[in-house]
C-alpha cells in the first residue's frame, strides 16, 4: 500500500485474497456482522514512549515515529469516524512527557479516544494523565457498536502503595521486564464491576469492541504480557455474539482466538519488543494464532514499528499495519475460509525465517 492511504486501494488489497484462494488456515473469527447497520473505520496509534532526557529535550527517535503515524492518519481518505490511541504516550510517566506527546498527537483530525498504559500511570498513578484525558474507563455507542476502554494495568494496593520508596522507584520497576519486583496487571473489582452495569445495557446481539492497554489474555507473565484478571473479564464478554479486544503494550503483532472473543494487538510507534520466544530461545509464549511479523532489517531501528488502520466496512475487522521501511501487512477476513488471514505471510514459506543475533 502507498503511503497515501485509501479505503479502496485497501478494499482491493484485502480482495487479492479471497483471489488467492490457496492460504490456508485458522486465524482469528471475527466480529462485525455483515448487517451492522453502518460501516466505518477508525485509526490505532499506540506506545510512543515519549522520553524526556532534560529542559525541552527529547528522544528524538521515539518523537518521530510518533509524528509520522500523525501525518499518515491524516492523509487517510475517507476520514476514519475516530483515532484510538492504545497507551504509554510516556516513558516514564512524566508531566513534561505527557505534554510533549500530546502535543504531537493534537496535530491528529478528528476525535481521539485515550487508553491508559503503565507508562503513563505508576509515577503519579494516573493523575496527569486524568487531568488531561478525562476518565480512565468509559464506554461509548457509535454507529451500533459498544466500544469499551478499560484501563488494565493497575495492581495490587499493597505493591502499589507500600513497596517503593518514592513514586519514581516504583515507575522504574514497573518499566522493566524480566523484573521479579514487578507485578502482575489487573482490571480490578472496582471496573469489573462497572463493566458489568455498562454491559448489563446492552444487548447482546450488539458488536461489543473493548481497549485496553495490555491483553486481557495470558501470554507472557514475565514481561507482564497479561492481565491477572483476564478470565473474569472474557466471562463479562461471554453472552455477547461479537466481541473484540484490541490491545497495545506488546509492541508487535499478535492476533488470536478465545470462544467469541478476537484479539488483535497494535504495533508501537516507538520500539519493537522481539517475540518472547525469539528473545529466549525457548518454547512460545504467542498466541497459538499468531504469525510472527517479519524483521527484515534489524538495524532499521524503525523497522517493525507502525500504527494499523481498522477497517469495518467489509463487516468484519480487518487490521492494516502500516510499518515505516518495511512491508505493510494486512490481516483481512477471507470470505472463502470465513476466517481472517494474513495476505502475505500466512503460508508458511512466505515468512522470513528469524535471525540469528549475538
Ligand atoms: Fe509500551
Ligand atoms: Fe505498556
Amino acid at each position: 500500500m502507498s503511503n497515501n492511504i485509501n479505503r479502496r486501494g485497501f478494499l482491493k488489497q484485502a480482495g487479492a485474497v479471497v483471489a488467492a484462494g490457496s492460504l490456508p488456515l485458522s486465524l482469528v473469527e471475527i466480529a462485525f456482522g455483515k448487517d451492522s447497520p453502518a460501516n466505518f473505520s477508525f485509526a490505532y496509534i499506540s506506545d510512543s514512549h515519549i522520553t524526556h532526557i532534560k529542559g525541552n529535550e527529547f528522544v528524538r527517535n521515539w518523537d518521530r515515529g510518533l509524528k509520522r503515524a500523525v501525518a499518515e492518519a491524516n492523509l487517510l481518505d475517507p476520514r476514519p469516524d475516530f483515532i484510538f490511541y492504545g497507551g504509554d504516550i510516556a516513558q516514564l510517566g512524566k508531566p513534561e512527557e505527557l505534554d510533549h506527546g500530546l502535543e504531537i498527537l493534537s496535530g491528529l483530525r478528528g476525535d481521539v479516544h485515550y487508553v491508559m498504559g503503565e507508562h503513563d500511570y505508576y509515577l503519579d498513578l494516573g493523575d496527569y494523565w486524568k487531568k488531561q484525558l478525562g476518565p480512565d474507563h468509559y464506554s461509548f455507542d457509535h454507529k451500533g457498536v459498544h466500544f469499551v476502554v478499560l484501563n488494565s494495568i493497575l495492581t495490587y494496593d499493597d505493591w502499589t502503595n507500600n513497596k517503593w520508596p518514592t513514586a519514581a522507584e516504583r515507575m522504574h520497576q514497573m518499566a522493566r521486564l524480566d523484573n521479579p519486583q514487578g507485578s502482575p496487571f489487573m482490571v480490578g473489582d472496582a471496573q469489573r464491576d462497572w463493566l458489568k452495569q455498562d454491559l448489563d445495557k446492552v444487548s447482546k446481539d450488539t458488536p461489543v469492541v473493548v481497549f485496553s492497554h495490555s491483553p486481557i489474555q495470558k501470554i507472557h507473565k514475565g514481561w507482564n504480557f497479561w492481565t491477572d484478571d483476564a478470565e473474569q473479564v472474557q466471562a463479562l464478554l461471554k453472552p455477547f455474539s461479537k466481541v473484540t479486544v484490541i490491545y497495545g503494550h506488546v509492541h508487535q503483532i499478535q492476533y488470536n482466538q478465545i470462544g467469541n472473543i478476537s484479539f488483535h494487538s497494535a504495533m508501537a510507534t516507538a520500539w519493537p519488543w522481539p517475540y518472547p520466544s525469539t528473545y529466549r530461545q525457548v518454547e512460545s509464549y504467542l498466541p497459538r494464532l499468531t504469525v510472527e511479523m517479519n524483521r527484515a532489517n534489524p538495524f532499521f531501528e524503525r523497522d517493525a514499528t507502525g500504527w494499523q488502520f481498522i477497517n469495518l466496512h467489509t463487516g468484519n475487522v480487518d487490521m492494516s499495519y502500516m510499518l515505516p521501511g518495511n512491508t505493510n501487512r494486512v490481516v483481512a477476513f477471507d470470505t472463502a475460509t470465513g476466517k481472517p488471514v494474513d495476505t502475505r505471510y500466512q503460508a508458511v514459506a512466505n515468512r522470513i525465517p528469524p535471525q540469528v543475533h549475538y
